[in-house]
């Protein structure tokens, strides 16, 4: 089958880890007889360099066309980089914003799974590890503070800054079935975060979350405050399965999940719409201190592309090869900077996807 892939490299770390995803992709395409067509489009930095803004609508326009979108990373050092002294509206991130509002991009899923080869990377205690963790935070990544009105004025010789948390019950309505619908799939368990102590939203939230469940009688789901599930992530990850999140506790709570498992460099991400296309990218950021060194991890990327291969494609047995293919390697031994432990082989971020590429073809 053939697919048209938009693909945005972007800044720092990014154009290197996409790079190797392509090389993956096209050893799935090779084995399993597909056409991966790409189209590369400008995002972040990279577009403010050349357009002068993060995202044109040219770019836009590609990323709707495709089937589907595969990123790297935007942005670079916000103290240092010259993107951070233009106005809040035209640096790297108000592009990816843009982005997902323009595809419609509502439902963000972020794995935090604690593999088994990398249990030494696990900052967490032998027993709060136990038996690992496996879980799926379920963002929504449209609305929100993210996205409501904001402003800055002078009043009276004081400065005032103004953000609005805004949600209407469809938008809760349509990521919590998403949340509930992938519990399906999994443990069946949903965890759903909120500030229901303090916030209207939340209140809001609750009560769709608790009409949404009715139609799930299989999955068991419990309410649990922000603030408790950034400490419940630390002392007991194990419990959860799925987190069901708006757009800025998710921001957070996925950051803290990636680095209970220890390898923020692994974890991979997928933002749908309600129809098969998605917008697949790594967790992790840009890491501008060591880009251009051949040295990042390009795991998240590999299985971002994994994930876009299962949720955009329906290609479930050629995603199983690459993730099947990860785990190979990591067991042969194989590391990149970020995740090396004593008496494991040292590789680049190059040579890590040409043994992938050779794991995948057999070679
Ligand atoms: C993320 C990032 C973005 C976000 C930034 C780059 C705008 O932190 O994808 O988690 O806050 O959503
Ligand atoms: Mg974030």
């Amino acid at each position: 089958m053939k697919f048209n892939i938009a693909v945005i490299p972007g800044d720092g770390i990014g154009p290197e880890i996409v790079k190797e995803a392509k090389k993956v992709l096209d050893a799935v395409a090779k084995k399993y007889d597909h056409v991966f067509d790409y189209t590369e489009v400008l995002m972040g930095g990279a577009s403010i360099d050349v357009h002068g803004i993060p995202l044109t609508d040219e770019a836009i326009e590609v990323c709707k066309k495709s089937d589907a979108v595969l990123m790297g990373s935007i942005g670079g050092n916000t103290s240092t980089s010259p993107w951070y002294r233009l106005s809040p509206d035209k640096r790297p991130e108000a592009g990816l914003l843009k982005l997902r509002k323009s595809l419609n991009l509502f439902a963000n899923l972020r794995p935090a799974v604690l593999y088994d080869e990398l249990k030494g990377a696990c900052p967490l205690k032998e027993e709060i590890i136990g038996d690992g963790f496996d879980m799926m935070i379920m963002r929504e990544l449209t609305g929100g503070l993210y996205f409501g009105e904001r402003s800055t004025k002078e009043e009276n010789g004081v400065m005032t800054a103004h953000d609005s948390l805004t949600y209407n019950e469809n938008e809760i309505r349509r990521i919590a079935k998403r949340g509930f619908d992938i519990a399906m799939k999994r443990s069946k368990k949903v965890t759903s975060v909120d500030k229901a102590n303090v916030l209207d939203s939340s209140r809001l939230w609750r009560k769709v979350v608790e009409e949404v469940a009715k139609d799930y009688p299989e999955v068991t789901y419990e309410h649990m405050l922000v603030d408790n599930c950034a400490m419940q992530l630390v002392k007991n990850p194990g419990q959860f399965d799925v987190i069901l999140t708006e757009n800025m506790f998710g921001d957070i709570l996925s950051d803290e999940a990636s680095m209970v498992t220890g390898s923020i460099g692994m974890l991979a991400s997928a933002s749908l719409n309600d129809t098969k296309f998605g917008l697949y990218e790594p967790s992790h950021g840009s890491a501008p201190d060591i880009a251009g060194q051949g040295i990042a991890n390009p795991l998240a990327t590999i299985l971002s592309a994994a994930m876009m291969l299962r949720y955009s494609f329906d290609l479930d047995k050629e995603a199983d090869d690459i993730e099947n293919a990860v785990k190979t390697v990591l067991k042969a031994g194989y590391r990149t900077g970020d995740i090396m432990q004593d008496g494991k082989t040292s590789v680049g971020t190059v040579e890590m996807g040409d043994i992938l590429v050779k794991t995948i073809l057999g070679e």
